[in-house]
């Protein structure tokens, strides 16, 4: 794992922008993976000056988001099939045929999960996937559990991730309690993997990640296994011993 420990969100936020836009320009008909969140939301406003100042072009770029609610609607302005449009998507000469993010409103979830996983197949998989970590460890709604699923599913959202992402919501009861999410084999296949954590909540599993152990009841730490993550992270969660420390382990701070 490459560790990018960083000053601001800010330039969390223009590295990773930096990272995609080179992944465009050496690959102009690559496949990005996307996340939603509070995470990303600055490298999305970075890609879109990019597009503006810089001519970055979207019109070959395909994209697959890692979840999205069970039961949203796409016009619902919580889902992230709206975020990922109001942020982004409109703002860039990306192909509306070439923008994938699983339907919450499916008829036939199971169905839905299935046409997802093969049409990232059929592509030949997601080039560069990027990541935020929930509080939890969790990635996508992967939800610490003893038993992780492979492949894009539906999923029950644990109750932190519900409390957490009720921010959003007018109340708990308005938060959908599933949810259909790329599983951690989607992810851990996609060639390059950009973790990006920011905020003093994010240290918890941040420190799991990089631990050296690897766990279901943390998904994240999954990443571990993969030969091409770059971590970005607020330098104030990221012990700096670690860097020294080939011994480190989070349980001896
Ligand atoms: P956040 O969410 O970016 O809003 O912190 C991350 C996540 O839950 O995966």
């Amino acid at each position: 794992m490459e560790i990018k420990p960083i000053n601001s969100y800010d330039a969390m936020s223009k590295l990773a922008a930096k990272i995609v836009a080179g992944q465009i320009i050496n690959k102009p008909k690559t496949v990005l993976g996307f996340a939603t969140g509070s995470t990303p939301l600055s490298m999305y406003r970075e890609l879109v000056k990019l597009y503006k100042k810089s001519k970055l072009d979207f019109s070959k770029v395909t994209t697959f988001n890692l979840d999205e609610y069970l039961g949203l609607s796409p016009e619902h302005p919580q889902s992230y099939h709206y975020y990922m449009y109001e942020n982004f998507f409109k703002y860039v000469n990306i192909r509306e045929e070439n923008i994938h993010i699983p339907k919450g409103n499916a008829e036939d979830p199971v169905q839905e999960c299935l046409d997802y996983e093969k049409e990232i197949e059929k592509i030949g998989g997601i080039d560069l996937q990027i990541l935020g970590i929930g509080i939890n460890g969790h990635v996508g709604f992967n939800e610490p559990d003893i038993n992780l699923e492979a492949k894009t599913h539906v999923i029950q959202l644990s109750d932190d991730t519900i409390t957490t992402n009720s921010r959003f919501f007018k109340n708990l009861d308005e938060v959908p309690k599933k949810a259909i999410t790329m599983g951690m084999a989607t992810i851990m296949r996609s060639k390059k993997i950009i973790l990006m954590a920011w905020g003093a909540e994010k240290k918890k599993p941040i420190l799991k990640v990089i631990s050296g152990h690897i766990a279901t009841e943390v998904p994240a730490s999954l990443l571990q296994l993969h030969n091409d993550v770059i971590l970005i992270v607020d330098k104030k969660i990221y012990p700096s011993s670690i860097v020294t420390d080939p011994l480190f382990y989070p349980d001896k701070i």
